[in-house]
């Protein structure tokens, strides 16, 4: 070898992983996690791919470092691909204008480790309806920062929605947190998106009865309010009737953080989205009739009826995002299909962690889901995977990690479609026209007898139309047999090939579909079985 070709050598040697390392860090730097709507069909492209976030929220109090140990290890025994963590405006500002990112980076150095990707929450103004992570000077300060005032006249333990003040001094130091995250992680897009504030609203009073907000109320509504159907000249009662404080409080409130976003993506335009306490029902109440605002969940957040108006009225926010505590299967179902519309992805941020929400991962993949994120998982809280809490969400996301691109592909061209046992539910039918999936739950399944179901009814199965007589199947506790309708499993059809096989990825962010074995004979003639092992099947059928 000449020298020339030698120095060449060492050149290439040395410097082309590096090209080829800064070419991929370009890569990703062009490519913002971003919410696509297809036609109804959402989207979330993490990487320019479609991604499902398998989410976990970390207990309130676990994003600092002296906990962070215990968290990482839960996160893995969940299988999540994504970790929910809060950012405190409290620690991270707690001199007016001095900001300290010590959290937030070893959130983000901690998740790069640990193979993660993050939702940031902002836990800013509002945290369940009061301002306990604002900083102490902003506490302290009752004449700089307005409260909310009760009706009789007495200050709360919320900031008013109505002062600017308030307003200025949180999208201050949002807009700081998003710069700095952009240095951070603009190129390396570990952040996918940041929930703004938590849980916003008014716990103590339906609306604000300061002298100020008084005004406010008895004046004009705003020209640039957006209503639906409603004419929106004249004051507040003679606009909105009984429910006008309850409008004047999520208006005001929509407006504020429409505001903090705006002034955060000023910064960084990553996704962001709000979550909500929802309006649960009240038991003693006939069917249907919700808790009061103020007092059953925080006054002007936006529940179930208040979608549309902060739709409406916080165009800057991409998602609006139910946390769902009740496992009543009706109230969960209702509540995804409510925030499920063309203009708002359904993405759960909380839902409980006990294992009788687990079915519920399989509901929000059938209604379109982004992702799912049930809250409390960590090893520093009150409930963990590894003292015997419950593990019905890590067997879930154990059995999608590895194929949660290709399923959230799926899912956004609309083809995954999804059983969920309930009691006395133990046989349901899916769908695809030309096809039908009848789905069994419980073992042992014998011949002439209905399936026995399950002793606290959590099966669950997912059946996603790949082409016209091609389905990807899988599932726990359920066995799924295929007919054509109108006829029983078996009569004028048959399988073709039903596939056992794996996702693996390929280095790339892909799922590469790795088969194992046919299934025949008692793994396919009463049904696909699925028990409690992660397994998918590529099912092929015809008719005869
Ligand atoms: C909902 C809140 O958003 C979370 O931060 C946490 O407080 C949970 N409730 C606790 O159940």
């Amino acid at each position: 070898m000449t020298s020339f070709m030698r120095v060449l050598t060492t050149l290439l040697g040395n410097l082309l992983p590096r090209l080829l390392l800064s070419t991929a860090l370009t890569a990703s730097a062009t490519e913002m996690p971003k919410l696509v709507n297809k036609n109804g069909h959402f989207e979330f492209d993490v990487e320019g791919r479609p991604y499902l976030i398998l989410g976990a929220q970390i207990h309130n109090s676990s994003a600092w470092p002296s906990v962070l140990p215990k968290v990482w290890p839960a996160l893995e025994a969940m299988h999540a691909n994504t970790a929910a963590a809060p950012v405190y405006w409290e620690q991270m500002e707690a001199k007016p204008g001095q900001f300290d990112f010590e959290n937030v980076d070893l959130l983000v150095k901690g998740a790069r480790e640990h193979n993660l990707h993050l939702v940031l929450l902002w836990f800013g103004t509002w945290k369940n309806g009061n301002m306990h992570y604002v900083p102490t000077w902003v506490k302290t300060d009752t004449t700089r920062f307005p409260r909310m005032v009760n009706p009789h006249g007495e200050p709360l333990d919320v900031l008013s929605a109505n002062a600017p003040a308030n307003l200025n001094a949180d999208k201050n130091a949002f807009a700081h947190l998003m710069r700095h995250l952009k240095e951070l992680d603009g190129e390396i897009h570990t952040v996918l998106m940041v929930q703004v504030e938590n849980e916003s609203g008014a716990i103590g009073t339906v609306r604000d009865f300061s002298p100020m907000a008084e005004r406010q109320f008895q004046s004009a509504v705003p020209a640039e309010m957006k209503t639906a159907g409603k004419s929106a000249s004249g004051t507040w009662p003679q606009v909105f009737g009984g429910e006008a404080d309850e409008y004047f409080q999520a208006y005001y409130q929509a407006r504020y953080v429409n505001a903090v976003v705006e002034a955060g993506k000023a910064e960084f335009p990553l996704p962001m989205y709000v979550n909500v306490w929802l309006a649960y029902p009240v038991a003693q109440l006939p069917e249907r009739q919700y808790a009061v605002p103020g007092q059953g969940y925080p006054s002007g957040g936006a529940v179930q009826k208040m979608i549309a108006f902060w739709k409406r009225n916080a165009p800057a926010v991409d998602m609006i995002g139910p946390d769902i505590y009740s496992d009543n299967p009706d109230f969960v179902l209702d509540t995804m299909r409510a925030y499920h519309r063309s203009d708002n992805p359904l993405w759960i941020p909380e839902i409980g962690f006990s294992d009788n929400y687990a079915k519920y991962f399989f509901s929000a993949i059938g209604n379109g889901a982004i992702g799912f994120s049930p809250f409390g998982v960590d090893h520093a809280g009150w409930m963990t995977a590894e003292n015997g809490g419950p593990m019905m969400h890590a067997q879930n996301y154990q059995l999608f990690a590895p194929a949660a691109r290709e399923v959230a592909r799926l899912i956004a061209e609309g083809k995954v479609k999804t059983a969920v046992e309930e009691i006395g539910q133990a046989r349901q039918e899916i769908d695809f026209g030309d096809w039908q999936a009848q789905v069994s739950f419980g073992f042992p399944q014998r011949d002439g007898v209905a399936p026995p179901g399950t002793k606290d009814a959590h099966g669950r199965a997912m059946v996603a139309q790949l082409g016209p007589d091609e389905f990807l199947v899988t599932g726990f506790d359920a066995s799924v047999a295929f007919h054509v309708p109108g006829r029983l499993p078996g009569l004028r059809m048959q399988i073709l090939r039903a596939e056992e096989g794996q996702f693996d990825g390929d280095g790339s962010g892909h799922n590469v579909w790795k088969p194992l074995r046919l299934w025949n004979g008692d793994e396919t003639d009463r049904g696909l079985n699925f028990r409690q092992q992660p397994t998918w099947v590529r099912l092929q059928v015809g008719r005869f």
